[in-house]
């Protein structure tokens, strides 16, 4: 007998399928992805953005959490997560009101609500004749003969998607944190030698500390085996392409999550490790993007903290969670530290030793299991005073030997704090620090190497 569906479910399922599938795209269907010259969006709630064909991409003002603010961005804007993918205006959000405007002369112009000029598209001069939001996530700006003259994927921000491609000498910036879109710590570039690096920066002065990743694709007796594109591919692979033309693949060869099914994105995140994700095309309110791969392997080991203040930075112990993501946390018991604790990690594979200087009465409640503790190698270990209130007898208690050399302790002292300058331009010489340990130089008092004061 053949099977027969009621009507009423037949209704059900008519209803149900109309607006699963025929409502998404009737309200992406007023648009083509193109934008003329002349369109301008308002910061506000009612403004709809610029769509790409398929309305997977768009392009203006997407709302933050805090009220009336939002950001100039081009997000993922099917998924529930609306993930951000490119920022302008440096990250700063803007307040309702302001306006984007597509230029012909000058791209897209944004301006607050009194008219003031906030940012702007770079490098146009010549005259644009239409914007087109692609389906790939890049905005382009292009000339009436079809030539680009501006590109989002010119200008990244922290995130790359694929058919993108990083030209040597090319960089992306974390942010500062999940919510604060300004530049933060970490960059990924591709150095004129040919390597892709990871690195953290010293935020004030842009000083680039030692890389904590680096792919080894330069190449210093015969330049056509270095780097020159990072590309991530259709297919969503990432590679280094070498001058002569071979690959040093980043995406393991055995992706198992075609373009076709799947939305791809690389993205340096605000902690500094680098991860590819994949996110389901066919999705539901719980889907969220997972990692395929990522650098550097172990973001608390490779950051060593020789120079800047390690992955977590002053002050906290960074541990690894199952995402290859570094947890940060306050070390046990001495949050009312003084000096800054830099470097501080908690791994199995730690090879040295740190001591902590508590006061008796500030010993945490309850102490964690020791770790086991390898013998160390070479001189890595770390040597890490940390106070419980920045006078110099509280750490020193009950020490005759440093007691009877108070002089002595005072300028060591001095001397390890002039070495941890965030600045490293402050930082004074092998030279003169063994004159200064040794007395033979004035030690003066050092700066604050952090926002952490030295009093005292
Ligand atoms: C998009 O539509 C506009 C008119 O709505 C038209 O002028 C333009 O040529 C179309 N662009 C493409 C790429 O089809
Ligand atoms: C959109 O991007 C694809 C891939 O880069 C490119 O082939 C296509 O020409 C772009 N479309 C337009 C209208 O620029
Ligand atoms: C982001 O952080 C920077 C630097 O700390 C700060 O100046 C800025 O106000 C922050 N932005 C937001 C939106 O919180
Ligand atoms: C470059 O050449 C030097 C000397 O010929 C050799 O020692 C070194 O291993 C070479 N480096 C690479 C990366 O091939
Ligand atoms: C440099 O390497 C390429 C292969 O990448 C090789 O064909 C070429 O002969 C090498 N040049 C020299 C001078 O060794």
């Amino acid at each position: 007998m053949a099977c027969a569906l009621p009507h009423h479910l037949f209704f059900f399922f008519f209803f149900f399928f109309f607006f699963l599938f025929l409502l998404p795209f009737s309200t992406v269907a007023q648009t083509n992805g193109t934008v003329a010259v002349g369109t301008s969006i308002t910061a506000n709630t009612k403004d709809t953005p610029w769509l790409s064909p398929s309305g997977v991409f768009a392009f203006g003002f997407k709302p933050l959490q805090e009220k009336n603010l939002f950001l100039l961005s081009i997000w993922y804007h099917q998924i529930p997560d609306q993930t951000v993918v490119w920022y302008g205006n440096d990250g700063i959000p803007i307040s309702t009101g302001s306006k984007l405007d597509l230029t012909p002369d000058r791209g897209l112009v944004l301006s607050d609500s009194q008219g003031n000029e906030l940012w702007k598209s770079q490098f146009i001069v010549d005259s644009v004749a239409y914007g087109f939001m692609n389906d790939t996530g890049n905005f382009v700006l292009v000339r009436s003969d079809s030539f680009n003259l501006w590109e989002s994927f010119k200008y990244p921000t922290d995130t790359m998607l694929p058919t993108q491609i990083m030209e040597s000498g090319g960089v992306i910036f974390s942010r500062l944190s999940e919510t604060n879109f300004s530049q933060g710590r970490f960059q990924f570039r591709l150095l004129l030698d040919g390597n892709l690096v990871l690195n953290t920066r010293d935020i004030t002065t842009n000083f680039a500390y030692d890389a904590y990743y680096i792919s080894g694709t330069f190449d210093p007796n015969n330049s056509s085996n270095s780097g020159y594109q990072v590309i991530f591919n259709d297919a969503g692979f990432m590679y280094i392409l070498r001058r002569n033309n071979q690959r040093f693949d980043l995406t393991p060869q055995q992706l198992l999550f075609p373009t076709t099914e799947y939305y791809h994105r690389a993205t340096l995140n605000f902690d500094g490790v680098f991860t590819q994700y994949y996110h389901p095309k066919s999705f539901d309110s719980s889907t969220k993007w997972t990692p395929i791969w990522s650098a550097p392997d172990n973001i608390c080991l490779n950051i060593n903290g020789e120079e800047g203040s390690g992955a977590c930075g002053f002050n906290s112990i960074c541990t690894l969670n199952e995402y290859k993501r570094p947890e940060c946390k306050c070390p046990p018991g001495c949050f009312k530290k003084k000096l800054p604790l830099s470097n501080g990690r908690q791994d199995r594979s730690v090879n040295g030793q740190a001591f902590l200087k508590f006061r008796k009465s500030d010993l945490p409640l309850v102490r964690p299991p020791p770790p086991p503790i390898p013998k160390p190698k070479k001189k890595e270990g770390t040597l890490i005073v940390v106070g419980s209130d920045g006078k110099l007898d509280a750490l020193v208690e009950n020490d005759m030997e440093a007691l009877n050399d108070w002089k002595t302790l005072e300028r060591f002292l001095m001397v390890g704090i002039w070495c941890i300058q965030e600045d490293p331009s402050l930082r004074p010489t092998m030279r003169k620090v063994t004159q200064m340990l040794e007395g033979v130089v004035e030690v003066g008092l050092p700066p604050s190497p952090s926002q952490f004061s030295y009093t005292n």
